[in-house]
């Protein structure tokens, strides 16, 4: 009772102060987004708070508040929307019912929220999946992996896989009725680094025979080693996701320790040896000029503080990593960036570095465009974003897949 008054007055306290913070000139859903982005900051430090207070862990908070967008499995007139286990790994599959002639495509769709929290049952990925598998006549499956802290790197990306794989074989694909060449794997934020990385992992692959015609990357993810891009500068304070949640959820992905979450904010918590890797994301050479601004590109440091971890170095976090031979294995592929996000560079440094070894990938930069909409499509956020990004990323799907 006593907490509950103490949140309550906490809460207010702070909506006071982060509702002041002005939302650029022209962002989409300016107003609404004020409201959201002051209510997650908030949501962040009483998670902090919990966390310090020793009654719930920083991440649980966060999912308790998260939960309430968890959604059952709805079938309707058009699909067939089940919860079902791919190798243990839960699964929503959303089924057309319409019969049909031909074989269907399929979209396999990894969430965003850092693998530490977020569901493809919140009611917002549901709203994205059942849209695609409408549209496009098509079978999607929502991918649910496991969570960090508890099941940290590389468990998010092991499931990811076994999900693709047990999809791919040719007595699973044949019961759904999909059409193995034309198979997706989508995602938005650190779903789009899973849909990354299980590409790279798959078209490399000898044994699969069943190749991934597309990928669709929206916001994503590419690469830990240098936090301190143009567009981490730019939009460390937000909008929706800020630099320091970022490290905050990335360091409790990796390891457990509060040293690399400062190191992370430092830049510094890459080891010596990884300096051949920076010539992979390094903006000087891969930005177009327009979004080098007034950035000034300095060397990494080094080896200073000593949290060297090399899963940093791992191309599965960091699809950037990859070289120029293996990104040339990939499969076509579409990419949506946001202008005020702290992720954008890795975005735009992917596209310079796919487009240069010869695979053939669409673009969408939106320049009123923020982090993480795709969470707030349904009731009762309804953000514009939300559906600009999904009306861009259907219809690329119905003209390529
Ligand atoms: C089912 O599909 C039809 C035709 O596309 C559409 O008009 C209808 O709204 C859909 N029903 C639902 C529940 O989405
Ligand atoms: C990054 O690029 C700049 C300019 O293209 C170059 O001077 C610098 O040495 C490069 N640094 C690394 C680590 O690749
Ligand atoms: C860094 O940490 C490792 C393991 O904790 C230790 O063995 C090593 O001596 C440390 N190096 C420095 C420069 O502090």
């Amino acid at each position: 009772m006593g907490y509950r008054t103490l949140f309550f007055a906490l809460s207010f306290i702070l909506f006071a102060y982060y509702i002041y913070i002005p939302m650029p000139e022209g962002i989409d859903d300016r107003w609404k987004l004020a409201v959201i982005d002051a209510a997650i900051k908030i949501a962040s430090n009483l998670a902090e708070f919990t966390e310090a207070m020793g009654l719930m862990k920083y991440e649980e908070f966060l999912r308790s508040i998260m939960n309430l967008q968890l959604t059952n499995p709805i079938s309707d007139e058009n699909l067939t929307v089940i919860d079902v286990d791919f190798r243990d790994i839960p699964v929503r599959l959303y089924l057309p019912k319409r019969t049909s002639e031909r074989q269907r495509p399929a979209v396999i769709y990894f969430h965003g929220g850092g693998f530490v929290i977020g569901s493809c049952k919140m009611s917002s990925y549901d709203f994205l999946n059942r849209w695609t598998a409408m549209k496009l006549d098509a079978v999607v499956v929502g991918v649910d992996h496991r969570l960090a802290p508890k099941y940290p790197f590389p468990i998010a990306f092991e499931d990811s896989i076994s999900v693709v794989k047990f999809f791919l074989q040719s007595t699973v694909l044949a019961k759904y009725k999909v059409d193995p060449a034309r198979i997706c794997v989508s995602g938005d934020s650190s779903g789009g680094t899973l849909a990354a990385a299980v590409s790279l992992m798959l078209q490399s692959d000898p044994e699969i025979k069943n190749k991934l015609k597309a990928q669709a990357l929206i916001s994503p993810g590419l690469q830990l080693i240098d936090s301190f891009m143009p567009s981490h500068q730019l939009y460390q304070h937000g909008p929706l996701l800020t630099r320091a949640v970022a490290a905050k959820l990335i360091s409790r992905f990796v390891s457990e320790g509060k040293m690399l979450y400062q190191a992370i904010m430092k830049n510094q918590h890459m080891p010596e040896e990884s300096r051949p890797l920076f010539k992979f994301v390094n903006w000087s050479t891969f930005l177009p000029e327009k979004y080098k601004k007034n950035h000034i590109y300095t060397e990494p440091i080094l080896g200073k503080l000593n949290v060297s971890n090399p899963n940093f170095m791992d191309s599965r976090v960091s699809p950037l990593l990859a070289t120029d031979a293996q990104l040339q294995k990939l499969q076509l592929t579409y990419l949506l960036t946001c202008e005020h996000d702290i992720l954008r560079d890795d975005g735009l440094i992917y596209v310079a570095r796919l487009r240069k070894v010869g695979v053939q990938v669409t673009h969408d930069h939106l320049e009123n465009g923020y982090h993480g909409a795709l969470s707030f499509a349904t009731a009762p956020f309804n953000l514009n974003l939300a559906l600009k990004i999904r009306d861009k990323y259907t219809s690329w799907l119905k003209n390529n897949l």
